[in-house]
């Protein structure tokens, strides 16, 4: 059993990465993992300033917003989840704040605070993998995972889904539920 924390990204509520997620999320609770999921776009978190103030006052950054709540989250998971739609060849800005905000964990005195070990990435979009769409966000979350030394359990890069709701009528929540389902623990 694994603690999998889900990071959505999408300002759209049950919008398709949003769907991803939870045919995700479904599968990997059906194999007895416990998931919790973080919704940025309802949390919202304002991007880094760089103030280096991390653990002044004795949390990671030393401003309130979104990143108050999710830190312990954080702290908690073992394995974590991306799910965004494709916003101009990246992810959303809303879950790239918290990303930013991981400097903070990079820290000397966070030595050891984070346990995880693992991540996935699940993302739609109106263009598709073939035609380079995708090129960006996964060298971006490539980088990421080899930077934390985390492992990579998959990628799921839904193409051609545009209007809200467009995945309902493609396979990948299929996809994404077999892939939680998947995880091992
Ligand atoms: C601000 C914005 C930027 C977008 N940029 C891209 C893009 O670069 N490439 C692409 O294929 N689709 C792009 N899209 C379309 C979304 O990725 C697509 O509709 C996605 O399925 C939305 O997911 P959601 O329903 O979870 O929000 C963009 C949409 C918005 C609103």
């Amino acid at each position: 059993m694994k603690n999998i924390l889900v990071l959505t990204g999408s300002p759209r509520e049950l919008g398709n990465s949003a769907l991803l997620a939870n045919a995700f999320m479904e599968g990997a609770k059906e194999n007895g993992h416990r998931v919790k999921v973080f919704e940025t776009a309802f949390h919202p978190i304002a991007p880094c300033k760089a103030c280096d103030k991390c653990w002044s006052g004795g949390k990671p950054c030393v401003f309130k917003d979104g990143f108050t709540d999710l830190a312990p989250l954080l702290e908690q998971a073992e394995i974590l989840v991306f799910a965004t739609p494709l916003y101009w060849f990246s992810m959303s800005a809303q879950i790239k704040s918290a990303i930013d905000k991981l400097y903070a964990y990079m820290k000397p005195e966070a030595k050891n605070k984070l346990k995880i070990e693992a991540c996935v990435l699940l993302a739609s979009a109106e263009g598709c993998e073939k035609d380079g769409d995708y090129d960006g966000l996964k060298a971006t979350y490539k980088s990421i995972i080899d930077y934390l030394n985390l492992k990579d359990l998959g990628m799921i890069l839904a193409g051609h889904i545009g209007q809200k709701g467009a995945i309902l009528q493609s396979e990948y929540l299929k996809v994404a539920k077999d892939l939680g389902r998947s995880i091992k623990g």
